[in-house]
C-alpha cells in the first residue's frame, strides 16, 4: 500500500476510535506481515533467514488514558477494540487489567496486545497505564503471513511511542518475541517480527539470527516482470499445537548430540552419522537451508530475481521430505505453480497449512491463477485464495 493510501486509513480508523470511544486517539501505528522468501525453521536455530515485510498490514490507533481522567478502578483497564470480528461483522470487544496480568489470564485476540504490555513490564521495566485500542488489519488470520505478530509489533511500537520508551528495533524483535512465547505460549523464532520492524519497500531483510545483524538485499521484482504469488491454502494451522515446538526440539537434540550450542555452529562438512534417521533429516535440513539463504542472497546481490527460483524450489522439497512441516495442499500449491510456469515455489512460514509462495513471470499471473485454482478443485480441496504482495516498509506511525 502506498503512504497515501495509509494515511487515508489510518484516517479512517482515527474517525472509527473516535466514534467508539468518545475522544480522538493520540496516534495511529501500522506493522506489516511478512512473506518469508527462504530461511525456513532456520530462525530458532540461531540461523539465517531472508523475509520481507508485505503491503498487508495491522492499524491500530491508541490513547494512552491518563490517570488524572479516570476513576480509580478504570486506571489500569486496557480497553480493545478490532473492525475485523471473526463473523465479519460489527466490532470485536474485550478488556483486560494491566495489574496481575498473567498468561493464560487472556484470551482469543486480546492475548497479542496483552501478551505485550506483560512484556513491556518483564522485559523493558515499563509501567503501562490503562489505555484504549482500536484495530484494523488486512492481513490475513491464520494463513502464515504472521498477523498476529503484525499487532504485536503495532503495538509495541505504539507504546514505544506513547510511552518514550526510546526502545530500537532489535530490542522490540526481543520483546515481541518474549510476548508469543511467554505469554501466548507459541516456541516461536524472532524472524517474524523482525521483519514486521525492519522491513524496506523494494528489499528482502537479510537477517543473522544469532547476532540480529540485517541488511536490505534488493528485490526489484517489478523491475524484472516478477512478482510473489501467495497461495493461501486456508488450512489454518497453529505454532501452540505441538508439531512446531516437535521440530524445535529435535533440532536442540541435534546440536547437543554434533556437540554445538546451536546447528549454527556445526562445522562444514561435519558428519550427521551419529544421529537417528529422524534427528538426522531435520538437521540436514536446518544446515542446507542456511546455506540456501546465502545463495539467494548472492544471486540478488547480482541482480539475479530469477536465478534464485530453483533454490526456492529446493527449500520446499527439503522443508517437505526432511523437515517434514508441509502438507497436501501446500505440495499441491507448489506442483500446480511450478506446472504452469512458476520460477520457484515453496511453502512459507511454519507450515501444517498457511501459504506458498510462487515466483512468477508478470505476464504468467492469470495462468498460474487458473491452474492452481484447478488442481484444488481436481483434489476437493477448498478454494485456496490468491494474491500478489510486494515488498513493503517495516512499522512505523502512521
Ligand atoms: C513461524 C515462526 C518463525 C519461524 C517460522 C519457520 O513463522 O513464527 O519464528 O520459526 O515459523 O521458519
Amino acid at each position: 500500500m502506498s503512504a497515501t493510501t495509509n494515511t487515508l486509513w489510518a484516517d479512517a480508523l482515527a474517525r472509527r476510535f473516535a466514534e467508539v470511544y468518545g475522544t480522538e486517539p493520540d496516534g495511529v501505528w501500522r506493522a506489516p506481515g511478512r512473506v518469508n522468501l527462504i530461511g525456513e525453521h532456520t530462525d530458532y536455530n540461531n540461523g539465517f533467514v531472508l523475509p520481507f515485510a508485505i503491503d498487508r498490514s495491522a492499524l491500530v490507533a491508541v490513547r494512552l488514558r491518563t490517570p488524572a481522567s479516570e476513576p480509580e478502578a478504570e486506571a489500569d483497564v486496557v480497553r480493545l477494540a478490532s473492525t475485523f470480528a471473526p463473523d465479519g461483522a460489527g466490532l470485536s470487544r474485550a478488556q483486560f487489567r494491566i495489574g496481575g496480568l498473567e498468561p493464560d489470564g487472556v484470551g482469543g485476540w486480546a492475548a497479542y496486545p496483552a501478551g505485550v504490555v506483560y512484556a513491556l513490564a518483564r522485559q523493558a521495566g515499563a509501567s503501562v497505564p490503562g489505555f484504549d485500542l482500536l484495530l484494523d488489519s488486512t492481513v490475513p488470520v491464520g494463513a502464515g503471513l504472521s498477523s498476529s505478530h503484525a499487532v504485536e509489533v503495532a503495538v509495541a511500537a505504539a507504546l514505544n511511542d506513547l510511552l518514550g520508551l526510546g526502545l530500537g528495533a532489535p530490542e522490540m524483535a526481543h520483546l515481541t518475541q518474549y510476548a508469543e512465547n511467554e505469554f501466548v505460549g507459541a516456541p516461536t523464532g524472532i524472524m517474524d517480527q523482525s521483519a514486521s520492524l525492519m522491513g524496506k519497500e523494494g528489499g528482502a531483510l537479510f537477517l543473522d539470527c544469532r547476532s540480529l545483524d540485517s541488511e536490505t538485499v534488493p528485490l526489484p521484482l517489478a523491475e524484472h516482470g516478477l512478482q510473489v504469488l501467495v497461495i493461501d491454502t486456508r488450512v489454518v494451522h497453529s505454532h501452540a499445537d505441538g508439531g512446531y515446538s516437535a521440530r524445535r526440539s529435535a533440532c536442540e537434540r541435534g546440536a547437543a548430540a554434533l556437540g554445538v550450542p546451536s546447528l549454527r555452529e556445526v562445522p562444514a562438512g561435519a558428519s550427521l552419522d551419529g544421529l537417528d534417521e529422524e534427528t538426522r533429516r531435520r538437521v540436514r535440513h536446518v544446515l542446507a537451508e542456511n546455506e540456501r539463504v546465502l545463495q539467494v542472497v548472492e544471486q540478488l546481490r547480482a541482480d539475479n530475481v530469477v536465478g534464485i527460483g530453483n533454490l526456492l524450489t529446493a527449500s520446499h522439497a527439503s522443508l517437505r521430505d526432511d523437515f517434514e512441516v508441509s502438507c497436501p495442499e501446500l505440495d499441491l500449491a507448489v506442483d500446480a505453480a511450478l506446472a504452469a510456469g512458476a520460477l520457484g515455489a515453496r511453502m512459507t512460514g511454519g507450515g501444517f497449512g498457511g501459504s506458498a509462495i510462487a515466483l512468477i513471470r508478470q505476464d504468467d499471473e492469470e495462468r498460474v491463477r487458473a491452474a492452481v485454482l484447478a488442481a484444488f478443485v481436481e483434489k476437493g480441496f477448498r478454494e485456496p485464495a490468491l494474491f500478489t504482495v510486494l515488498p513493503a516498509d517495516g512499522a512505523g506511525r502512521v
